[in-house]
């Protein structure tokens, strides 16, 4: 998704933003660019495609001065342009925008500049803040009130940057619900969308708060609320971890991160208590003894963990629960009942749909929220009540992989953490599940290491021209079918639907012909095993070519499936921990041989941040 920086200091501001810009490179985009102050005048240089390309445009074109902003682009109005990456600019190039959001009331805005001769040279939303911004500066001298003006006629979640010619030494930062922060160097003001970009040069941060704006001039930040009152707010010391990602002798960062699992689960199980005690110390009242429901809410693989998770609560500390797609949730009548949780899952924790979701809770009902996150200082644990972070270590690859299954390991301990409190469950049974998530993820691990060259050189290339796959499963192998559906889709680019294997006869299994590809997650439960049997029977008798993921000594169903992976027994409920690596593996083989982007698929980004 966009992403701004900026910078206000004595050096020459587009070594950062270039810099600032690589550093937020993971949050995906399709062109860049930057503007500086230069000798009074507005300089921009802008390109479509990778960082690398503006960079060589700024060495060509040039673009000096001590005040810059830049941006990277997720098209989301208008193509992936020249034209329409940023900055944009008014009519008389007098003001230069960079932004971050959706301006949702745009075309109303645009309809009535045009009237006012105004042209506009892009399809974005972005640019109706540059014209605005000029046209806003014949009505007002004072730059704090120019943007309480301006603040006043925009809708939707935006964060921006603005220079304006007319005050050469000033940044304009905006935020409405999209993140930004601004960091205080040593005679020097970096701002950013992620503390990431500027990390390595200065601790101390301003998380500018929902719905302000800063006016920065040479060491000075003065933060104003939308309505123009100014707000006293003093830098945080934030420590967070700067190193660059590196793939190492990976090809890719998602089989770097795939083959991370097992330290991100060991990592994350060993911190737990030390961060359950530093949220006990907080000043918020609760009581895992009286939990009596919870919500948990997210998108994507992280909506995937919560299906997952479910069952840990329900089953083993007896706590009624629900999934929420955050996208669906906004939307939903909520009741402030007592004793109900809100649990948000985010690798991120910068998402949109699940801030918005949080937001909703938090005007409506008076419930504990807790975020489960794997950036520590995102928005989302800022902006709850209680956070676990994961310690996957940086993921850089979009499609999630370490994040998925330390986040499962993290929410059974908590889930244990509860029947423990409630003494569903005793001390050496509690003392147990550091010991039975250790031995998932050596599963894990091994699994990946039996069938990582029969899935290379032999099973990926059977798949890669099929028409689609079909992933089924019960139960948690339900869900497991549906991360396997998302990664086919997001890496492979290959229609796949996940399907409850007792649903086949109402309806999919219209879908099976011969060599059509079902992969089916088994399970150690007799009950579901009998039941999975007949559903390959099923989907072979109509030629379908059946991939198994088992468990050890199930041989009728290694019988009768065209190719089986056979994973050690684990824990019931840790299943989906055992069995996720082969098929993640799988999926990117595919990827691979199919020509993928596996990094970076196209049209996705790895930090969701507009709804
Ligand atoms: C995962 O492979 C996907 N790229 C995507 O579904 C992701 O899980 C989703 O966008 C949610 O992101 P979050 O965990 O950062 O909130």
């Amino acid at each position: 998704m966009c992403s701004v920086v900026g910078y206000l200091g004595s050096k020459d501001a587009s070594l950062f933003l270039l810099e600032g810009l690589s550093r937020l490179e993971y949050r995906g985009y399709d062109s860049a660019g930057i503007a500086c102050m230069s000798d009074n005048e507005l300089k921009i240089v802008k390109e479509r495609g990778y960082l690398s390309a503006l960079e060589h445009c700024v060495y060509r074109q040039g673009c000096m001065g001590n005040v810059g902003i830049g941006h990277t682009r997720w098209a989301t109005h208008g193509k992936a342009t020249q034209n329409n990456a940023h900055p944009h600019t008014d009519c008389n190039n007098k003001v230069a925008v960079v932004h971050n959001g959706i301006i949702e009331n745009s075309s109303q805005l645009i309809g009535q500049l045009k009237n006012d001769d105004h042209t506009f040279s892009s399809q974005t939303d972005t640019e109706v803040i540059a014209h605005l911004i000029a046209t806003l500066q014949n009505k007002h001298n004072d730059l704090n009130d120019l943007v309480v003006d301006l603040v006043a006629q925009l809708d939707g979640a935006y964060a921006f940057l603005a220079l304006l010619k007319d005050y050469s030494e000033t940044m304009i930062a905006v935020r409405n619900q999209s993140p930004l922060c601004i960091g205080i160097g040593d005679d020097e003001i970096f701002v950013a969308s992620d503390v990431l970009a500027f990390a390595h040069y200065t601790k101390n941060v301003i998380f500018l708060p929902d719905q302000t704006f800063a006016l920065l001039v040479k060491n000075t930040v003065k933060v104003f609320s939308f309505d123009g009152q100014a707000i006293m707010i003093e830098p945080q010391e934030v420590m967070v971890d700067h190193q660059i990602a590196q793939k190492d002798s990976y090809q890719h960062f998602m089989l770097k991160e795939l083959y991370e699992q097992p330290q991100a689960i060991i990592n994350t199980i060993k911190s737990l208590p030390a961060q359950f005690e530093e949220q006990n110390k907080k000043q918020i009242s609760y009581d895992l003894t009286q939990i009596e429901q919870i919500h948990f809410i997210a998108c994507g693989t992280s909506r995937h963990t919560c299906l997952i998770v479910q069952h840990f609560f329900s089953f083993i500390a007896n706590i009624k629960t629900t999934v929420h797609l955050s996208s669906e949730f906004v939307h939903e009548q909520l009741f402030d009942t007592p004793n109900t949780w809100y649990i948000f899952v985010s690798q991120s924790g910068e998402t949109a749909d699940t801030l918005h979701a949080l937001r909703h809770v938090k005007k409506e009902t008076t419930a504990c929220t807790m975020a489960i996150v794997n950036v520590a200082f995102s928005t989302l644990a800022r902006e709850v009540d209680l956070v676990l972070c994961t310690k996957a270590g940086p993921e850089v690859a979009v499609a999630s992989t370490k994040t998925f299954t330390a986040s499962i390991a993290l929410l059974y301990w908590l889930a244990n953490k509860c029947a423990h409190k409630k003494e569903l469950i005793n001390n050496n049974e509690f003392d147990n599940v550091a010991n039975q998530l250790t031995h998932a993820s050596n599963v894990l691990q091994q699994s990946l290491d039996n069938y990582r060259d029969t899935i290379t050189f032999s099973l990926a290339s059977k798949l890669i021209d099929a028409p689609y796959y079909i992933f089924l499963g019960r139960q948690q192998g339900h869900t497991l079918a549906k991360e396997a559906a998302l990664k086919a889709q997001e890496l492979a680019y290959m229609p796949a639907l996940a399907v409850a294997a007792g649903e086949l006869k109402h309806g999919p299994l219209a879908l099976i012909e011969d060599g059509l590809p079902v992969i089916i997650f088994s399970s150690q439960n007799a009950e579901v095993y009998k039941k999975i049997i007949s559903n390959v029977q099923e989907v072979k008798a109509r030629g379908a070519y059946v991939l198994a993921i088992i468990f050890t000594g199930q041989d009728e169903l290694a019988t009768l499936a065209d190719k089986s992976f056979v994973i050690a027994s684990v824990t019931p409920l840790l299943e989906p921990i055992a069995m996720v690596s082969v098929m993640q593996y799988l999926v990117y083989c595919i990827a691979q041989q199919r020509g993928c982007a596996i990094d970076k698929p196209r049209n996705l980004a790895k930090s969701v941040t507009v709804e």
